[in-house]
Parts: structure tokens; C-alpha cells; sequence
């Protein structure tokens, strides 16, 4: 079998994509606090704080994150501003993985997500990912439109309709 094509570096207009370091953790512990209330008890901050910045560093360190799941750099100030990528393994088949994103509140609605996303989906293409998967809650309006100018529809498979709303699988085919 061919090796499998690993996600590492991606460079765009305004962003740079790489493996996420250590030093991404108070960052991405800032994306657990800024979820929206309907976002599941797994993946808020519980009640004791966890996961804390030095639970986040450690799963980093021993590379119990998605590895498809690149930090976020700005290029023309060098922060970064969340993670985007692939998760494989998820919906669908395993050789069909699922786009993921998430930005600080401080930077949406300037076009980021979907900057970085068309990168990794160029990505995906030529690593020969032919479908991809997405799965967003019916109320993320923001997540959803990313999705649409992204070239992903509905599959018409819907998740379990549960307290925190309705989860709903996209796709895209390239
Ligand atoms: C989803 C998310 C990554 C989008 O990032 P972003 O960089 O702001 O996205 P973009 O700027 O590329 O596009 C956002 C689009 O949503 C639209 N949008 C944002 N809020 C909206 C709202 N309340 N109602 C309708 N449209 C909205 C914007 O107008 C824009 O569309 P447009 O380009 O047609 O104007 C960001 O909102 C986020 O991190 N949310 C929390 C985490 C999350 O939901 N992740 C996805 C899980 S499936």
C-alpha cells in the first residue's frame, strides 16, 4: 500500500498553516472558552477548568491531537488565530476525512476560514482525497456558509437531534 500523504505545511495569500507546537496551547484553550453554549459538555471547559492550558500542551506534546489539524498563523503579524485541517477517521470512510475549523471570535468574518479551508481542500485533491466530509451544527449559520462557499452540500445523512441541536453531515467531491 502506498504511504498515506500527511498534512504538515500550507501556505496562503495571508496565512501559513503548520503543525501545531506546544506553544499553540493558551490559544487553543482560548477556542474551548469562546464556544458557543450549544457546543456539547465535551468540548467546553468543565467545571474544574479542564482542560487547562498545561492538559492542552501535554496532548500536543505526546501528539494526542488530530494530526491533520494545523495551526493557523497570520503571516503579516505572526499570531495565531486556530487551527484548520483535516480529521481522518471521523465521518464517512477513513480514506475520505473530515474538514475541520475553528478561529478566535477576534478575527471572524474576514474570509480566514475560508482561505485556509481552500488551501487544505487543494491539498486533499492532490493527495487524491476525492470526498471530503463536514459535519456543523444547523444552527452555526457562520460554519455553514464557509461550508457552502466551500463547495459542500448536504449528504442528507442527519446526525441524532439532541439538546444542543441538530448535527448535520455535508460533503464535497472533487
Ligand atoms: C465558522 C468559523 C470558523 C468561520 O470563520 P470565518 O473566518 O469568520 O469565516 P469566513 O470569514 O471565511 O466566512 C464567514 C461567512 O459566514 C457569514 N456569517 C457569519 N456570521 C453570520 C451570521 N450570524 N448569519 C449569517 N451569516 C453569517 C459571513 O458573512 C461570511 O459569509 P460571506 O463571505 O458570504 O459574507 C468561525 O465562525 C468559528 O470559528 N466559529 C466557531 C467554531 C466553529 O463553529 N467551527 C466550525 C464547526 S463545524
Amino acid at each position: 500500500m502506498p504511504p498515506v500523504p500527511v498534512l504538515t505545511t500550507l501556505d496562503t495569500d495571508r496565512l501559513l498553516l503548520r503543525r501545531q507546537t506546544v506553544s499553540d496551547a493558551a490559544i487553543l484553550r482560548q477556542l474551548w472558552t469562546e464556544r458557543d453554549v450549544r457546543v456539547p459538555p465535551h468540548r467546553q471547559i468543565d467545571a474544574e477548568g479542564r482542560p487547562s492550558e498545561a492538559d492542552i500542551a501535554t496532548r500536543i506534546r505526546e501528539e494526542h491531537t488530530a494530526p491533520g489539524l494545523l495551526a493557523v498563523e497570520r503571516k503579516d503579524t505572526a499570531d495565531v488565530i486556530g487551527y484548520c485541517g483535516l480529521v481522518f477517521n471521523a465521518e464517512g470512510a477513513p480514506d475520505e476525512p473530515e474538514l475541520a475549523f475553528e478561529l478566535l471570535r477576534a478575527v471572524h468574518n474576514r474570509g480566514y476560514a475560508t482561505e485556509a479551508s481552500r488551501a487544505v481542500i487543494t491539498w486533499a485533491g492532490q493527495a487524491g482525497y476525492r470526498r471530503l466530509w463536514a459535519s456543523v451544527w444547523d444552527w452555526n449559520v457562520a460554519s455553514r456558509r464557509v461550508l457552502e462557499k466551500l463547495g459542500f452540500r448536504d449528504s442528507g445523512r442527519v446526525g441524532p437531534t439532541t439538546v444542543h441541536g441538530r448535527s448535520l453531515l455535508t460533503v464535497r467531491e472533487s
